[in-house]
């Protein structure tokens, strides 16, 4: 969407993944204070969203939205004020239907007027959902909403939740700023795994101010191990995907912090060229993944989707690179450095991945784009 709003994918936290229901004022404050001082903020982590559960069950006398005064004493634009203060910005959800996923008041209908109120509280950031939508088109009740956004003059972004419905990623980018792809994630290893195969081919789609999204992330949230956490968060990085964090925040273990945090992967999914990163090759649950970067490096995931170790290899001319006689390989999570003439392998765990930046001679684009055709270049 041009609105000039997230030219490199949203970064930030939402409840849902790790509460639920059970979203509050002081929740959504703590978690902001934790963010200001734990390294998530300064590693790049912005948006504080509020998710489902949030209102109460009715509006009041003239239309508007309540703030569940039990859960958010300060309402929405205290706790927006709060977390102002610390430089951080606010998010909200609401639903494109006539109720929430969780049976809370739809905006359907009434999208001026809740576009209003979310901007007169502060409010930076909408996820919209899709809950109870009476069967009227997508892309007529997404639109409506983007309408109304757009008339209150704040920046707001706005993130799309039709789970991959009606072909979203065809007409996504007039609408939102991201679009989900599929149906909700999990803390799973099989969930993250059908989503990536899913978001994975969408790479054309994507781009500055519109990207693919492949759900928040459960780095964190027991019931994916360390290894299967740095995974989904080297995969999504590779897929320019919005880096949503979706754990408690306020007693997040120092493993979990140092996946968040890492700067090397955010780079690689904050890149200012914006492409999302391609399959290069998958045979027998080995995969390799190249995502070309700005300044002609390029990202390189080997996943080992399988149960055991194995040895993933793939050379510099498949994921994009040629013309030198030796390239870097920066290991984005050991930070360690090696040369090679071309042959890029490593031993990959059961259920990991092993990510490389990859640097030296020139790039040939990292794969087809839809509409574009990339020469391969000699020097
Ligand atoms: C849907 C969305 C989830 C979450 C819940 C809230 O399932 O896809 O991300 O927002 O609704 O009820």
């Amino acid at each position: 969407l041009g609105n000039g709003l997230a030219l490199t994918p949203q970064m930030g936290f939402n409840d849902w993944n790790a509460y639920g229901c059970n979203v509050s004022e002081s929740l959504i404050k703590s978690t902001a204070q934790a963010m200001h001082t734990n390294g998530m903020q300064a590693a790049g982590y912005t948006y504080v969203n509020i998710d489902d559960c949030w209102m109460t069950h009715s509006r009041d006398s003239s239309g508007r939205l309540v703030p569940d005064p039990a859960k958010f004493p300060d309402g929405i634009k205290g706790t927006a004020d709060y977390v102002h203060s610390l430089g951080l910005k606010l998010g909200i959800y609401e639903d494109a239907g006539t109720a929430t996923c969780a049976g809370y008041p739809g905006s359907l209908g009434h999208e001026t007027t809740d576009a209003q109120s979310f901007a007169s509280w502060g409010v930076d950031y909408l996820k919209y959902d899709n809950c109870n939508n009476n069967g009227v088109a997508a892309q007529t009740r997404y639109t409506a909403m983007r309408d109304a956004l757009a008339a209150t003059g704040r920046p707001i972004l706005y993130s799309l939740c039709n789970w991959g419905q009606d072909n979203v990623w065809t007409w996504g980018a007039n609408v939102g700023n991201s679009w989900r792809t599929t149906g909700d994630i999990s803390a799973s290893y099989s969930s993250m795994l059908s989503i990536f195969h899913s978001n994975v081919g969408l790479a054309s789609y994507a781009g500055p101010g519109h990207w693919n999204d492949p759900d928040m992330l459960e780095v964190g949230n027991s019931g994916l191990s360390d290894t299967e956490a740095r995974s989904e968060f080297s995969l999504w990085a590779e897929m320019a995907a919005p880096l949503i964090a979706g754990t408690n925040l306020t007693s997040a273990s120092a493993t979990t912090l140092a996946t968040y945090t890492n700067s090397r992967v955010i780079a690689v999914d904050q890149d200012s060229l914006g492409r999302q990163g391609t399959m290069v090759s998958s045979s027998n649950g080995l995969d390799v993944l190249a995502k070309p970067l700005a300044n002609g490096d390029v990202s390189v995931v080997l996943f080992n989707e399988t149960g055991s170790t194995a040895t993933i290899s793939t050379t510099a001319n498949a994921v994009g690179k040629t013309g030198a006689a030796g390239y870097t390989l920066t290991d984005l999570w050991s930070g360690a450095t090696s040369t090679t003439s071309g042959t890029i392998s490593a031993s990959v765990p059961a259920h990991g991945v092993v990510m490389y930046r990859m640097s030296g001679g020139s790039s040939t684009g990292g794969g087809p784009t839809t509409g574009e055709i990339h020469a391969v270049g000699a020097g």
